[in-house]
C-alpha cells in the first residue's frame, strides 16, 4: 500500500530558474487574445515587413539555402552588417570576419555575450526601470545585477548614484538606447560619464541598440556607445532585425565586439543555438541593403504613431513624458487608478476597456515602485491606434469597471 502520509514530491527546478518569474508581458498578450483587446502590451508590429526581406528569404529557401549557416553567421550577412554600420556611422569600422557574431535575435546576443564575458560573483550594472531580460541574463551567467534608477518624470541618471554603483566587482554595465520602457535616448554627456567610469573600473558595456533607428531626435540623435571615446575597445553592441525591419518572429540578431570578445561569444553561441536561420540571414542582407530613405520613413511613421497615441493618452487623463525614442509610453496612472494597483488596472483595461498594456511593476525589482505606472506600446498601424484611442475614451475614473472582468 502506498504511504498516504508521505508528502507528494515537489518537482525540483534549478535555483537560478526559481529566482525569476514568467514574463508578465506575454501573460498580457494572452489576456489580449482571450478578450479581443487591442494589444499595446508586447512590442511587436502589426504591419508588414518590407517586401525586399520576404523576397530575399523566399528566394534563399527556393535556392536551397536550408542547411546550417556558419555558426557565427553567413559571410554575406556579416559583410552587409559591417557595411551598413560604416554607412550609418562614418568612422565606425567593423571587421566582419572577426568582430561580428550572428545570433537568434538580440535576446540570444545579450545572454551569449554575458555568458562569454562575465564570471560568477561579478556585478553587472543595469538601469531601472529595465527591459525584463537583463536581470535573468545576469543571473543565468552567475553574476549579480546591480540596479541604478532612472528618475521619473524625465528618466534622468543621478551621477552620484551611478558612480556609487561602480566598484572593483563591476564587470559590465548594460545600456539600452533608445530605451525600453522609458523612451530615453542616452545623450553625449551621459555616455561620456559611462566611458569615464568603465575605464576607471575596467568594465565592459553591453549595449542593446535594437531601437537605434526609432527615435524622434532627428539625424545624429542616436549615439552608439561603441563610437564614444574610451568605449571603443570595451563595448559589445547588440542589435537585431526584429524592430527596425518589423520581423520580430525571424529571430535574427548579432553582436559587434572586439575580436577577442567576439571569439568567446561565438563559442558560447555555438553551444546555445548553433546558428540563426540560414534563409532569414539572406533576408537580412536585403534589409542591410535598404536605402537611407527607409530609415527616414521609419522614424517619421513612428513619430506619427507616437503623436496619435500620446494625444489619446493625454485626453484620457494619463500623465507621461513623451518618449524620445523606442515605441513605448510609460504612463502615470494616479489620476485614473487612485488605488495604485497596476496589475489590477492593466487587467481591467484589457478585459473591460479592450486595450492591453503592461503593468509598471514588471519593470522594477520592487513591484511597489511600478504600482502607479503602466506601459503602452505603439508599433501598430494607425488604424489599430485609432481603435485603441476610441476605447480609451471610455476610460474615466468613474467609468473604470470596479472589478476585474
Ligand atoms: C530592449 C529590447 N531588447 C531586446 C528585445 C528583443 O529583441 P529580439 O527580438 O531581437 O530578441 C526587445 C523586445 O521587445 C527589447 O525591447
Amino acid at each position: 500500500m502506498p504511504d498516504q502520509t508521505a508528502t507528494p514530491a515537489r518537482p525540483r527546478v534549478s535555483a537560478k530558474a526559481a529566482t525569476f518569474t514568467e514574463s508578465v508581458i506575454r501573460e498580457m498578450t494572452r489576456l489580449a487574445l482571450a478578450h479581443d483587446a487591442v494589444n499595446l502590451a508586447q512590442g511587436f508590429p502589426d504591419f508588414a515587413c518590407p517586401p525586399q526581406l520576404k523576397e530575399a528569404a523566399k528566394a534563399a529557401i527556393d535556392a536551397d539555402v536550408n542547411q546550417y549557416a556558419i555558426t557565427w553567421g553567413a559571410a554575406e550577412f556579416r559583410a552587409a552588417v559591417a557595411a551598413k554600420v560604416a554607412g550609418t556611422y562614418p568612422g565606425w569600422s567593423v571587421d566582419p570576419d572577426t568582430e561580428i557574431c550572428v545570433t537568434c535575435g538580440s535576446t540570444e546576443a545579450m545572454i551569449a555575450a554575458m555568458l562569454a564575458l562575465v564570471d560568477p560573483g561579478d556585478e553587472v550594472i543595469m538601469f531601472e526601470p529595465f527591459y525584463e531580460n537583463y536581470g535573468p541574463d545576469a543571473i543565468l551567467s552567475g553574476a549579480r545585477p546591480k540596479l541604478v534608477r532612472l528618475h521619473a518624470p524625465d528618466w534622468t541618471i543621478d551621477e552620484a548614484e551611478l558612480r556609487a554603483a561602480f566598484s572593483d566587482r563591476t564587470r559590465a554595465i548594460v545600456l539600452n538606447t533608445p530605451h525600453n520602457p522609458t523612451g530615453k535616448v542616452l545623450r553625449r554627456a551621459e555616455l561620456d560619464l559611462v566611458a569615464e567610469l568603465c575605464q576607471r573600473h575596467d568594465a565592459l558595456v553591453f549595449t542593446d541598440e535594437i531601437y537605434e533607428h526609432i527615435h524622434y531626435l532627428g539625424p545624429g540623435g542616436h549615439i552608439p556607445p561603441a563610437t564614444v571615446p574610451g568605449l571603443e575597445d570595451r563595448t559589445v553592441t547588440i542589435n537585431a532585425l526584429s524592430k527596425t525591419y518589423a520581423v520580430t518572429g525571424w529571430r535574427v540578431g548579432w553582436t559587434i565586439a572586439p575580436a577577442a570578445y567576439t571569439s568567446a561569444i561565438r563559442k558560447v553561441h555555438d553551444f546555445l543555438t548553433v546558428g540563426a536561420a540560414a534563409p532569414l540571414q539572406a533576408g537580412g542582407v536585403a534589409a542591410m541593403n535598404l536605402p537611407q530613405t527607409y530609415y527616414v520613413d521609419l522614424a517619421r511613421q513612428y513619430r506619427e504613431r507616437r503623436d496619435l497615441l500620446c494625444a489619446a493618452l493625454a485626453r484620457t487623463g494619463f500623465t507621461f513624458r513623451e518618449p524620445d525614442g523606442a515605441y513605448y509610453v510609460m504612463c502615470d496612472t494616479r489620476a485614473l487608478d487612485p488605488a495604485g494597483d497596476d496589475v489590477a488596472f492593466a487587467r481591467r483595461l484589457a478585459t473591460g476597456i479592450g486595450v492591453a498594456t503592461v503593468p509598471g511593476s514588471s519593470f522594477f525589482a520592487d513591484p511597489a515602485d511600478g504600482r502607479h505606472i503602466i506601459r503602452f506600446g505603439f508599433p501598430k498601424k494607425l488604424t489599430t491606434l485609432e481603435a485603441a484611442a476610441r476605447r480609451l475614451a471610455r476610460l474615466t475614473p468613474a467609468a473604470t469597471p470596479a472589478t476585474p472582468g
